[in-house]
């Protein structure tokens, strides 16, 4: 029996299979293409992308935490024309699907950033992080399902490419959100982004990130929390979602495909190991034919009819 890895993400947007590396973990791919075959990858989910290039934030923009990592590394990037003119020229050379992530600090933003890659070769798609806080209102885009509604509305009507919106678990009900992007003509949807976290340095008596204290927590300390997200989201929308938190080995990954995820995304497991999206890709691989699988998705758990919408709010009470 073959196994079909290949995902319909919608739009044109087909991956040759579900296993891609996570956006601010692999930059655009080029410092990886001596080291790994990047294009066995599923896809390159690139660096959060602005109009204008960023510095990002001072140092130190890391922090290693228990199981995790914090990171406020503040959107350093060169900004889309240098990707759209410089560096899409070289995603189109290559086989695996690029798909740029779009970060912004207002709605305007967003629908500039994403008018500017849209019909540009080498550009698969578009991730909108909407975890950005809006600039304007001082709250994250993806904190309110109405704002994050807006901003995919308005990049919708300025592209053709697949619109993948990665949505913030720093939230009370990511699945609203879901519903919300999806109702504004979301093609599919990742998460999760990281969880707000703070790390203290007690020597000193503050937290070790600079500017708020906080960073974004990534790692395997999220994955059950992520699992909870992605199980809610699944029993809200109906489109392709991509499983993002933790994932360091392919049983992790075979994890999010039980909890309702189409492909998924690794993240902080390749700064420990820049191959280990492909270590995953060919374990779930194995796994599907050692099962017998002809797609993976066939994994996918339904929660019984009878039981609450699976929720990513707290619901238990000691
Ligand atoms: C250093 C670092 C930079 C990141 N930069 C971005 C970014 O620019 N845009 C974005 O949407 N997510 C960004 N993320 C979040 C990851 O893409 C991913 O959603 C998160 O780390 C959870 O996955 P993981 O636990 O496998 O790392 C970043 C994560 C890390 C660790």
């Amino acid at each position: 029996m073959t196994v079909d890895l290949s995902v319909d993400l919608g739009r044109g947007l087909v991956l040759p299979n579900p296993v891609g590396v996570a956006s601010g973990t692999f930059g655009y791919g080029f410092e990886f293409e001596e080291l790994v075959d990047i294009q066995r990858l599923g896809a390159i989910w690139t660096k959060g992308t602005t109009l204008l290039p960023r510095a990002g934030n001072p140092p130190p923009r890391v922090a290693e935490t228990t199981g995790g990592m914090l990171n406020s590394i503040g959107l350093h990037n060169p900004g889309v024309e240098h990707v759209a003119t410089v560096y899409a020229p070289r995603f189109a050379r290559w086989r695996v699907p690029v798909v740029v992530n779009v970060a912004a600090g207002s709605l305007e933003e967003y629908v500039a950033v994403v008018r500017r890659l849209d019909g540009v070769p080498g550009v698969a798609g578009i991730e909108l992080n909407i975890s950005c806080p809006n600039i304007a209102h001082g709250l994250d885009f993806g904190r309110d399902p109405a704002a994050a509604a807006r901003v995919v509305e308005a990049t919708r009507a300025v592209t053709g490419l697949c619109l993948v919106v990665k949505l913030s678990p720093n939230v009370t009900g990511i699945g609203d959100v879901a519903r919300a992007v999806c109702a504004a003509g979301a093609d599919a949807v990742s998460l999760v982004n990281t969880y707000v976290g703070m790390k203290i340095h007690l020597g000193v008596r503050r937290p070790v990130l600079p500017r708020a204290g906080t960073g974004g927590l990534s790692g395997p300390a999220i994955k059950p929390l992520a699992l909870a997200a992605v199980a809610a989201v699944r029993a809200a929308v109906r489109v392709p979602v991509v499983g993002i938190g933790g994932i360091a080995s392919a049983a992790d990954a075979l994890e999010f495909f039980v909890a309702g995820a189409d492909a998924v995304q690794v993240g902080t497991a390749s700064f420990a190991d820049c191959g280990a999206a492909l270590t995953v890709l060919d374990g779930c691989a194995e796994y599907a034919a050692r099962h017998r699988l002809e797609r993976l998705t066939e994994l996918r758990w339904t929660p019984p009819a009878d039981r609450a919408e699976p929720s990513a709010a707290p619901t238990s009470v000691r």
